[in-house]
């Protein structure tokens, strides 16, 4: 889904010069400027432009992965040119996610929670946005919740990491960043679809291959962008 394939790797760095880019705009219609002038929806930041929001000190250093503004004081996908321009995320610059991988049972028996995302009906971490105000590891067990109605408030788990996600709505001007997190249980709880999900289910997870094979075998398909968070969940099972 992503466009970043269409930038050749020579080109990725915003330090090589290109004079030639044409990013595709991929804002929604309910982003563009004449749209938030009249309707600001409510997932998102009312700024038409990078350039009406004030605060990029702050979000700078507030940020999972650094990021760089340009000459005229626009943000720069961390990773370089992804072929995609605009917002189709609720702000410019990071957005900031994050993914609670909810894992049960060991060997034969290890089981992983999935739900299957609404929008791209593909089987994802039951992962959201933080909102304003929250921490990361609240909006773990907030999103769970709604998500997929296992409530664990009570569990501490382990942080896997922090990233960038290769999400379908990633521009060079906004993109997601998330906090992956390992949550492990004695076995599978009950699971329930909710907000953002057509479906939610405990699938084998041997290994990344095996949940794959199980997946495509079920006619699922894994949301590409959380094969990385998956498999530092697998890595970190291995140890
Ligand atoms: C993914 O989208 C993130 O890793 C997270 O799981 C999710 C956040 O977006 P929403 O579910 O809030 O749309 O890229």
């Amino acid at each position: 889904m992503s466009k970043i394939e269409t930038v050749p790797a020579v080109f990725r760095a915003w330090s090589v010069s290109w004079p030639e880019y044409k990013p595709v705009d991929v804002t929604p219609p309910e982003l563009l400027p004449e749209a938030l002038a009249r309707q600001v929806p409510g997932w998102a930041e009312a700024a038409a432009t990078p350039a009406h929001v004030l605060d990029w000190e702050q979000r700078q250093t507030a940020a999972l992965v650094p990021f760089q503004l340009d000459a005229q004081g626009w943000p720069l996908h961390p990773q370089g040119r992804t072929g995609r321009t605009g917002r189709n995320l609720g702000k410019w610059g990071e957005n900031a996610a994050a993914d609670p991988i909810v894992v049960a049972g060991t060997g034969q028996d290890r089981r992983l929670l999935l739900i299957t995302r609404d929008d791209i009906l593909e089987e994802a971490i039951p992962g959201g946005m933080v909102d304003p105000g929250e921490t990361a590891p609240q909006t773990l067990v907030r999103e769970l919740r709604e998500e997929t109605g296992v409530d664990l408030a009570d569990h501490r788990p382990v942080i896997l990491g922090k990233g960038i996600v290769d999400d379908w709505r990633n521009t060079d001007r906004a993109w997601v960043a998330s906090t992956a997190a390992l949550y492990l249980l004695p076995c599978p709880v009950a699971a329930v679809a909710g907000d953002d999900a057509a479906d939610a289910n405990w699938w084998p997870f041997g290994s990344l291959s095996q949940l794959e094979t199980v997946l495509a075998t079920a006619g699922r398909t894994l949301y590409a962008a959380h094969q990385p968070l998956l498999q530092l969940a697998a890595d970190h099972l291995a140890k």
